[in-house]
């Protein structure tokens, strides 16, 4: 019997990507998507006839525990810091059993391996620290409470460890993500883009410090074979795929640098030399923008490689840092 799949971000960046590739290659799976308004839903349904649209949002407990109690899978897209929307469906994988488990498959983000930037305040280093998640899986389930997105993570984890045979949980942790998505709404992303912006807007290129510091990257197309991979394994009741205390996966295809160069040739700004930004003057531009454009974040990804033979297969972003660019020099209106 084709599986009930209950998606909360599914008219997102990369819950809409995700939704593209499940629902293609998929079309018998049973579909619903918790949407916040009635015009995305509109969009969501022209796109996917058959999905059902769950009007709510991520602080809808009632309707998200329901949701979870019925599903057999769950790809939770929305929102990697929502800690009531994380709460409710730990109440929803209550009802499930052994006999009926949970596939339940969270989205996190890499910006949890930035733990030591922000403690320590520095910016624009290089941090030779790099985790992974095969034999360094055990680290990740067990990073620092003080770390992004780790009070989530331990809810999902939590979920869990309560009752292993009724839920199977996986978190995806994927760092920046580009490219185009395929969804029915927002199609695209945000670190990258916001610098290219960002660039144009100043008519100079920058770097956050000395600018050494390292951020890997996936394309959302590849990243969404992970988590159809996923999706697969839980309808087999498991696959090939590992869950709970092994169960969490980075998508990762190497790291990235450059984006001055490229507004250059496009003759967006005059020069392709760049400033060294402190910290006050990086925030100026985007009050996050230490965090997103100077820490280190390098996590690479060998649990998927491993079991699904997953393999990027879409451009690095610097063969679209070109593509970005224009995208936000059209944005701004130039
Ligand atoms: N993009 C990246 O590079 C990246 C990398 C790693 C992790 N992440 C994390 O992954 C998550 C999703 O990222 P994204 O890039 O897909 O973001 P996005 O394009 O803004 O999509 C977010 C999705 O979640 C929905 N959503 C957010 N808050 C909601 C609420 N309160 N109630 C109901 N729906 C809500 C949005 O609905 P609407 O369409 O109604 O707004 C949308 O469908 C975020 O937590 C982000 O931090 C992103």
């Amino acid at each position: 019997m084709a599986p009930k799949v209950f998606l909360t971000g599914a008219t997102g960046y990369i819950g809409g990507d995700g939704l593209y590739a499940i629902s293609n290659a998929h079309p018998d799976w049973e579909l619903s998507a918790l949407v916040r308004s009635k015009e995305k839903a509109a969009n969501l349904k022209a796109k996917y006839p058959e999905i059902r649209v769950v009007f709510g949002d991520l602080d809808s407990s009632d309707i998200i525990e329901e949701e979870v109690k019925n599903a057999d899978i769950v790809f939770h897209f929305a929102d990697c810091d929502h800690v009531a929307a994380a709460k409710a469906i730990s109440k929803g994988a209550q009802h499930h059993t052994p006999e009926r488990p949970l596939w339940l498959i969270h989205t996190s983000g890499t910006g949890i391996l930035t733990v030591e930037d922000q403690r320590a305040r520095t910016y624009g280093i290089e941090r030779p620290k790099e985790y992974n998640d095969w034999e360094g899986v055990a680290e990740l389930i067990d990073l620092p409470e003080d770390a992004f997105h780790r009070n989530v993570d331990e809810i999902i984890i939590g979920i869990g460890r309560r009752d292993p045979f009724s839920t199977r949980c996986a978190i995806v942790c994927p760092p920046t993500i580009y490219g185009p998505g395929r969804g029915a709404c927002n199609t695209k992303s945000i670190q990258a883009y916001l610098l290219s912006a960002a660039v144009i807007k100043r008519g100079k290129g920058f770097l956050v410090g000395k600018g050494e510091n390292v951020w890997h990257q996936v394309h959302v197309q590849d990243l969404s074979n992970v988590y159809l991979a996923l999706g697969e394994a839980a309808a087999e009741g498991g696959g090939k795929a590992t869950w709970n205390e092994e169960g969490y996966y980075f998508a990762e295809n190497g790291s990235f640098r450059k984006v001055a160069e490229e507004a250059y040739a496009q003759k967006l700004i005059s020069s392709p030399a760049v400033d060294s930004l402190d910290d006050k003057q990086t925030t100026e531009i985007l009050s996050a923008g230490l965090y997103a454009w100077g820490s280190n974040s390098r996590g690479h990804s060998l649990r998927a490689r491993k079991l699904f033979g997953w393999e990027p297969k879409q451009p690095k972003l610097i063969d679209l840092i070109p593509e970005i660019v224009s995208l936000e020099a059209k944005g701004l209106g130039l």
